[in-house]
């Protein structure tokens, strides 16, 4: 067991609902154990900005089921700077933070593995992020309420576009990471999916809309992934309109309401199960890692590893996407 007295905690990046639960996890197992907790508001840039604040058992009451995050997030341009960062190492140290958990996605991950490898301070990070682009974990937290939240979206356009047989593209987030646009559009039956992992050749695209759409069909979903190589739902949109003008096409770009809301039951779980592990992974001294769960089973990443995102789809999603496409 390592001697941990002062444990930072801080979310940074992309908010994703279910943090919460993982910083109330974090306070509550590290107060169980002894250790203290100092909240770093704003992720990195707090860190620089000396934005601190201490956490109790009351900091962390009625929270479970926010979205969001209470220590605030960003994505901070200063800490690209090392003299920045040494600033933000120095302030950690003034303060007796001896440990840091990060919480967030692969930019967070990135930071973390420079700061860990510049300074003396052993970090730990917590996958968070509704994109599940991270390698050593099934899910990230707040992957699974952001789904959910696009596919009743899904199910709402669906109902409009049957009752005017019109075709609704539909733009979701993920700018290098399909597996929001994959999953819920396996889950609302989408028509097509686009993702960025995979190329859209939309001549071949176009073909299939020609042959399949109005055939036994008089509504038509398309998801595109907002990274997706071809540019995203209007590029989309306006190749299928130039071709087809006769077709009645909408275009529905969800934004940001993906990342807000209620976390799951599921994402609360994980959240609260991922924020305990990562103390203990601490208390054991470990650093430089993420942890994850894989199969039910808490993993160890290296930061450089889990970052690699390029190889999380799942080759059997992708087939069974293909198989129940038009
Ligand atoms: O990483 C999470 C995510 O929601 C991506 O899916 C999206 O591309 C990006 O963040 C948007 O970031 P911002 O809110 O900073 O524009």
């Amino acid at each position: 067991m390592t001697q941990i007295s002062n444990i930072g905690v801080f979310t940074s990046g992309g908010d994703s609902p279910g943090m919460n639960a993982c910083i109330r996890a974090i306070v509550k197992t590290a107060l169980s154990q002894g250790i203290g907790v100092t909240g770093i508001i704003g992720g990195y840039q707090g860190m620089i900005d000396g934005n601190f604040v201490k956490m109790d058992y009351y900091s962390v009451k009625n929270i479970i089921h926010r979205g969001g995050t209470i220590l605030k997030t960003a994505r901070s341009k200063d800490f690209y700077d090392y003299e920045k960062r040494k600033i933000a190492y120095e302030n950690l140290k003034n303060m007796g933070i001896d440990a840091l958990l990060a919480i967030g996605g692969d930019g967070t991950y990135t930071g973390a593995k420079i700061f860990g490898d510049e300074f003396d301070i052993a970090i730990v990070g917590t996958p968070g992020t509704i994109d599940n682009d991270l390698v050593g974990t099934d899910y990230t937290i707040g992957y699974d309420t952001a789904i959910n939240t696009v596919v009743k979206a899904i199910d709402k356009l669906r109902d409009t576009a049957e009752s005017h047989n019109r075709m609704f593209i539909i733009e979701v987030m993920g700018r290098d990471a399909g597996l929001i646009a994959l999953r819920s559009g396996i889950a609302s039956g989408a028509e097509e999916i686009l993702i960025p992992e995979t190329v859209t050749y939309i001549d071949h695209l176009l073909e299939k809309f020609k042959k399949g759409w109005n055939r036994h069909k008089s509504s038509c979903i398309v998801i595109v992934a907002e990274g997706d190589d071809f540019g995203g739902a209007e590029a989309v949109g306006k190749a299928v309109k130039e071709n087809f003008p006769e077709w009645d096409v909408k275009i529905s770009i969800l934004g940001h309401i993906q990342r807000g809301g209620s976390p799951t039951a599921m994402d609360r779980v994980h959240a609260s199960r991922l924020g305990h592990e990562a103390v203990l992974a601490l208390m054991e001294g470990k650093r430089g890692i993420a942890i994850g769960i894989v199969g039910g089973k808490s993993t160890y990443t290296p930061f450089e590893k889990a970052t690699k995102h390029w190889n999380v789809i799942p080759p059997h999603l992708l087939n069974l996407a293909q198989a129940l496409s038009l």
